[in-house]
């Protein structure tokens, strides 16, 4: 079994990552002690019953609540349906929630964990590639709200994660690639190795899933609320964020940060930045068949950015690449967004 740690003031824990994994979670519950499995309604017919067994080995008492899957379904009134249950269980402080899904799961169920009572113990337990990557590890949780997404949350740090590899044998082609954006996105802002690696197969290796985990816990353990180095992990997120929302959630989470890191870097290019990231990056798109730009204009994105929740004191923070493998932040006033944005597109299109 691999381990890779993670550290914060909130909690210190460990990703778990095995093949098989699912089947014997390394968890054992207090006398009397209950579950309650949050996943969704793709994930339910192909992992509920493994874990539920896993977890009823190690002494609990399980229960399940699976919603509709879809990124619509990260809301309010889901979120309130999970503490209801919860506390329709009758669900204790030393209860637990095991996320049993993807991205979607893994905030929504965190952000429950995070309210109940103040303060419940969740465990992840990832099946998508971005949630393995990226959205498991950190404690970033939360909801959407009908202003843009993620506007609500709290940070809520797993008391582990539990990676089973083999979840990935039944995942859509599709989902693959979601992921593959946001690993793309790791190698460039902090390992060019990885991102040359990715850059050059088809599909990632296991060896290249937990080098992303690595750098992610990394970089969370450096900074866990998100004031300093962790804002590199955003890149593609102002215009990808604004692409998501204005496409009503169509497009997926990854390919919509690929299209923004694409329109970034071009962006910055154009203003001498982020030198020989453009090629790279979008032969890297181009190979996993992800977005190397977007439809909509200018004017609709920076309006989009502008109601996100990321704005600190009438300025923007874009995370740009200085090379493959490493980024910076740099702040733009919110009126420029627009310029930086058109650049970026004029410059895709050509
Ligand atoms: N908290 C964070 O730090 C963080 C980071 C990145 C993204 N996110 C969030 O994550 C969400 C996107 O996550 P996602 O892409 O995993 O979406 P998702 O959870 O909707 O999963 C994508 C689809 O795959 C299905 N699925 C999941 N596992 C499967 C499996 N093993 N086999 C078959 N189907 C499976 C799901 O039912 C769903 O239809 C967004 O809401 C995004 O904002 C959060």
């Amino acid at each position: 079994m691999t381990e890779i740690q993670v550290q914060t003031n909130q909690r210190s824990y460990s990703v778990f990552a095995e093949r098989g994994l699912l089947s014997h979670l390394p968890v054992t519950a207090a006398p009397g002690e209950k579950a309650l499995i949050v996943t969704d309604s793709n994930v339910a017919p192909l992992y509920c019953d493994t874990v539920e067994q896993s977890l009823k080995k190690a002494g609990f008492s399980v229960h399940r609540f699976v919603f509709k899957s879809g990124e619509q379904a990260k809301n309010l009134t889901v979120f309130g349906e999970i503490l209801e249950v919860l506390a329709m269980l009758r669900f204790s402080r030393t209860d637990k929630i095991f996320a049993l899904g993807g991205g979607v799961v893994g905030d929504l169920a965190g952000f429950a964990a995070s309210a109940f009572m103040r303060g419940i113990e969740f465990y992840q337990i990832p099946t998508t590639l971005l949630a393995m990557v990226d959205s498991s590890v950190g404690g970033k949780t939360g909801v959407n709200l009908a202003h843009g997404k993620n506007l609500t949350g709290a940070f809520w740090q797993p008391t582990a994660v539990f990676l089973d590899a083999d979840t990935l044998t039944t995942l859509p082609e599709l989902q693959i690639k979601n992921g593959t954006a946001e690993m793309l996105k790791t190698g460039v802002i902090r390992d060019a190795e990885l991102f040359a690696r990715l850059a050059d197969s088809d599909t990632p290796e296991l060896a290249d899933i937990l080098r992303c985990i690595e750098i992610k816990a990394e970089i969370v353990s450096q900074d866990e609320r998100e004031s300093g180095v962790r804002k590199l992990l955003n890149f593609g997120h102002t215009v990808g964020h604004a692409v998501e929302k204005l496409s009503d959630y169509a497009v997926p989470h990854g390919f919509a940060v690929a299209a923004g890191m694409a329109v970034a870097v071009a962006s910055a290019q154009k203003r001498g930045l982020a030198s020989g990231c453009l090629d790279p990056l979008l032969a890297a798109l181009r190979r996993h068949g992800l977005p190397r730009g977007t439809e909509y204009g200018a004017a609709e994105l920076a309006q989009a950015v502008l109601s996100d929740k990321k704005l600190a004191g009438g300025k923007i923070d874009l995370i740009l690449p200085t090379r493959i493998g490493s980024a910076e932040v740099v702040p733009l006033d919110v009126g420029e967004i627009e310029g930086f944005i058109a650049d970026g597109l004029e410059v895709l299109r050509r």
